[in-house]
């Protein structure tokens, strides 16, 4: 039905006005080139978490710093929103905060698919391809192979770039390790094992980890294997790498390993043992793994090579093969957690990694956020931007909870539970859920540290949450999806807070 004359008139003037009105703003806001061209602005896009412009994305690949630049490959399906024929996609960042997406690196090819694995600098040329060639290894999956009822249509093959990651070319003898017969058999992690001058590979075969040695990345040596014996679930994305017990020169070795069901919380998890490692085989400290974040959405995560100052850095896909294809957005799926630094503690005896994200995050803090305390509560207004980094202290006694809401009474809540020792993160109400039955969930951490105090450290970003307390030693990260984004935070049981500052943090894009 046509509105008469008159009415349609007026409306014309609001949106004359309107328009007006929202002309003036962007016009005030032509700092940000992002506000005009609302690029990556689409709901629940992360703001300073890493996500692909568009499409499909899982595991974090061949992460490497060579020249000025970090690179990030990563599994990617350009043409769906679900995972299907994998290719490396790519991303550079001179800061591991700021990224600029580049051209897919690998491209599927006669051999199959391009599945996970990693890169390294070949700085003493021992392949042949030329000196500080980077070198990437990484699993063909062959689809013919598979649909042929086959069992060893997975197995390892390389390439090298010559033009720092720009382009690729693939060996021409690949594959470089064949299938003797596992159907799960992939995902290489290689690193240069300085002592016995050689290249070591760890790989997943199934239940448990294979290494191989090679002096040349070309011909590989099957050395050794390491599993739980009983525990049959997949192990997917290995990593190994050398590192000092903090404070001390007690050298150990860290046996990463992402596991494909019955997480802690449930679905895909990152874990590992701390052990020591001779160049050929790896003997655990303990007899099970220890699980590297407790939330739901940390896996394969895998760490960089080649970095220069030391750190050992990694990052792990922000997302969970319960959902990872269902989740509620359109454009693209998936993003990565924010870079963190590994660091390795004793206590007690035993060994373990905690958790920290990089000091370059300080980069995009832009302002501390103020708060007002309401009898025993702290309330903080996180609008508009909904980003921001929560530093805490508290008295470790007490029970003590976050809430992030918005008007919707849609919330998130997380905290410290003395009675049972536990930390938590609760996003059962956190907004939409319906997409998967185990999505909505409270997911736990037990938490092992005596201390007078807890500290815990929280960034919010516009889909996901990561939780840092005691310093890293308990970590939790879970995505969620608000119809609206959360606008306050609530600190209950404020009174035992010691210390606190919340800074907002600003886009990377
Ligand atoms: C882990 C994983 C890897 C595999 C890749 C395929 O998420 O299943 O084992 O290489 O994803 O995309």
């Amino acid at each position: 039905m046509t509105p008469p004359f008159k009415v349609t008139a007026f409306l014309g003037a609001i949106s004359f006005l309107l328009i007006l009105i929202s002309c003036k703003n962007k016009i005030e806001d032509k700092d940000s080139n992002l506000s005009a061209t609302q690029y990556y602005k689409e709901q629940y896009r992360p703001q300073y978490h890493y996500s692909p412009d568009s499409m499909w994305m899982n595991d974090p690949n061949g992460m490497v710093y060579f020249d000025g630049e970090y690179h990030l490959f990563y599994q990617y399906y350009p043409d769906s929103i679900v995972w299907g024929p994998m290719h490396w996609g790519h991303a550079v960042s001179k800061d591991l905060i700021h990224w600029n997406h580049l051209p897919i690196a690998l491209y599927p090819d006669s051999l199959g698919l391009i599945f996970s694995g990693s890169t390294v600098i070949d700085h003493l040329n021992t392949a042949g391809f030329g000196k500080d060639a980077m070198v990437a290894i990484f699993t063909h999956h062959n689809m013919n192979g598979e649909k042929a009822g086959r069992i060893d249509f997975q197995f390892q093959s390389i390439a090298y770039s010559l033009d720092n990651a720009r382009s690729f070319i693939k060996y021409s003898g690949n594959p470089v390790i064949k299938n003797t017969g596992i159907k799960d058999f992939r995902d290489p992690k290689v690193i240069w094992h300085e002592k016995s001058q050689k290249w070591v590979m760890v790989l997943a075969a199934y239940d448990k980890a294979m290494f191989y040695s090679s002096s040349n990345l070309k011909d590989w040596t099957y050395t050794s294997e390491f599993g739980i014996s009983g525990d049959n679930r997949l192990w997917e994305c290995p990593d190994l790498f050398p590192i000092k017990v903090e404070g001390t020169d007690e050298l150990k070795w860290v046996l990463i390993t992402s596991i494909q069901k019955d997480g802690p919380n449930g679905g895909t998890a990152t874990s590992y043992f701390v052990g020591d490692f001779d160049g050929k085989s790896f003997v655990g400290n303990n007899k099970n793994q220890k699980w590297l974040d407790y939330g739901a959405d940390n896996y394969a995560l895998v760490t960089f090579s080649n970095i220069p100052d030391g750190r050992t850095l990694a990052i792990g896909w922000m997302s969970n093969w319960q959902y990872a294809q269902q989740v509620p957005t359109k454009k693209w799926r998936s993003a990565m957690t924010i870079p963190r630094t590994l660091h390795l503690y004793k206590e007690n005896g035993d060994f373990s990694l905690r958790s920290w994200p990089i000091a370059e995050l300080d980069k995009i803090k832009i302002s501390s956020v103020k708060n007002t305390r309401v009898k025993d509560s702290i309330i903080t207004s996180i609008a508009p931007t909904s980003m921001i980094e929560l530093s805490v202290l508290i008295s470790h006694e007490s029970t003590f909870k976050v809430r992030l809401s918005n008007d919707e009474s849609e919330y998130i809540d997380l905290g410290y539970d003395s009675a049972t020792n536990e930390l938590y993160l609760d996003r059962t109400k956190a907004g939409l859920s319906n997409f998967n039955e185990t999505f909505a969930a409270r997911h736990t951490c037990p938490r092992n540290y005596m201390s007078d105090t807890l500290t815990m450290k929280l960034l919010l970003d516009h889909s996901s949450i990561e939780m840092f307390s005691d310093d890293g030693r308990s970590v939790m990260t879970d995505i969620f999806f608000p119809t609206t984004p959360f606008t306050k935070l609530e600190i209950l049981d404020g009174s035992k807070v010691i210390d606190l500052n919340i800074a907002e943090l600003e886009s990377i894009w």
